[in-house]
């Protein structure tokens, strides 16, 4: 598996345009703040640009980051600028083509940014603590359409998240199936190559997260993806692939589900770039001034980590009252309505 990545990502492709799915082609993804920063990127490095979404949270001036599997760097250019002259960005990845293009115009970029911080590895992301990185030294780890080109991608998630600081992050943008990806597409090269063979069954992506040791993933941004290629396309046979973006917390205290505790925040409106809502997922979208009540696993991914100080809080955690209405499973028992009107007395 590894041969044939880093064939396809060494050697076969040259640009984005080589690319057989639409996966990394949707420029109006990229919101207007970052497009002074893209600008700034050598076009050699655009263009190798090979991701499926984009991996730059908010608040991260300061930030050390890592970059798994960073390709020729353009994220790692990217965050480059988003932590500051203060902030570190470490990119890995295991193909030298790849990074012999983005050392290659290294000087360029300092240049341009008036500072230094970025370092690129050669390494296999499942194989992390060969590269002397310090435990739980780092605030985000992202990666761009990566893991799902890992053999091992249990090893992958382990290893990150004893790299994170307790309260950071892994953000990062991959592609997903909507079922068990069949043996014969899972070994086929292209499909490998084009990160449709590798990608997991998204119900089997949230069981690995949790027993990796991360807990209430938190979706950020989905998009089915099409497969362009005819050929490609008609190997996949029913298969629906997606390109979903994720945020996962090391919160040693998250539960499994979400409950609640009665608890509210208030967005103070100080994120830079979000005067009127911060966006913390896809569901809770939170208006300055709006007394916005959460769940306990909400209210430790604000408060526990470097959001927390463009928050309010209200409440605590002393009083219990269930799941929290919408936001975990719903309760699987029947309500004493409906049990005394029959259905209880089918049985299974
Ligand atoms: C689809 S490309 C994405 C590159 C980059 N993130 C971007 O957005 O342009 C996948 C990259 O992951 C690297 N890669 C794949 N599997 C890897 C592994 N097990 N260890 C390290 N790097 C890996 C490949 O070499 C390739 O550069």
């Amino acid at each position: 598996m590894h041969d044939i990545v880093q064939d396809y990502y060494g050697r076969q492709l040259k640009s984005s345009s080589d690319l057989k799915t639409d996966a990394c082609c949707d420029a109006s993804a990229i919101p207007n703040w970052l497009k002074p920063l893209l600008a700034n990127i050598h076009p050699e490095v655009l263009s190798r640009y090979y991701g499926c979404g984009l991996v730059c949270p908010p608040l991260l001036e300061g930030c050390r980051v890592l970059d798994l599997g960073c390709g020729s760097g353009r994220d790692v250019y990217l965050l480059s600028q988003l932590v500051g002259a203060s902030g570190e960005v470490v990119g890995v990845d295991m193909t030298e083509e790849q990074l012999q293009v983005a050392n290659q115009h290294l000087n360029y970029h300092v240049d341009k940014f008036g500072f230094n911080n970025v370092t690129f590895l050669h390494g296999y992301i499942e194989q992390l603590e060969e590269l002397n990185l310090e435990p739980g030294s780092f605030d985000v780890i992202v990666s761009n359409c990566v893991v799902n080109l890992s053999t091992d991608k249990g090893a992958v998630l382990r290893g990150l998240h004893r790299l994170l600081k307790e309260g950071g992050e892994f953000y990062f943008s991959d592609v997903y199936a909507d079922r068990r990806i069949p043996d014969a597409l899972r070994t086929d090269p292209e499909l490998v190559g084009e990160c449709l063979g590798g990608a997991l069954y998204w119900n089997d992506f949230l069981a690995l997260t949790e027993s990796s040791g991360f807990r209430d993933s938190r979706l950020m941004e989905s998009r089915p993806l099409e497969v362009t290629n005819p050929a490609l396309s008609a190997r996949s046979g029913s298969v629906r692939y997606y390109s979903a973006t994720y945020r996962l917390f090391k919160l040693a205290q998250l539960e499994k589900d979400c409950e609640d505790y009665g608890q509210a925040v208030v967005y103070k409106g100080s994120i830079p770039g979000s005067p009127h809502e911060f966006i913390l997922d896809e569901r809770h979208i939170i208006e300055k001034g709006r007394v916005f009540p959460v769940c306990g696993n909400t209210w430790r991914m604000l408060s526990e980590t470097r959001m927390g100080p463009h928050f309010d809080f209200i409440g605590d955690f002393s009083q219990h009252f269930g799941l929290f209405p919408g936001c975990g499973r719903e309760i699987p028992f029947l309500d004493g309505q409906r049990q005394s009107d029959g259905a209880s007395k089918q049985c299974c």
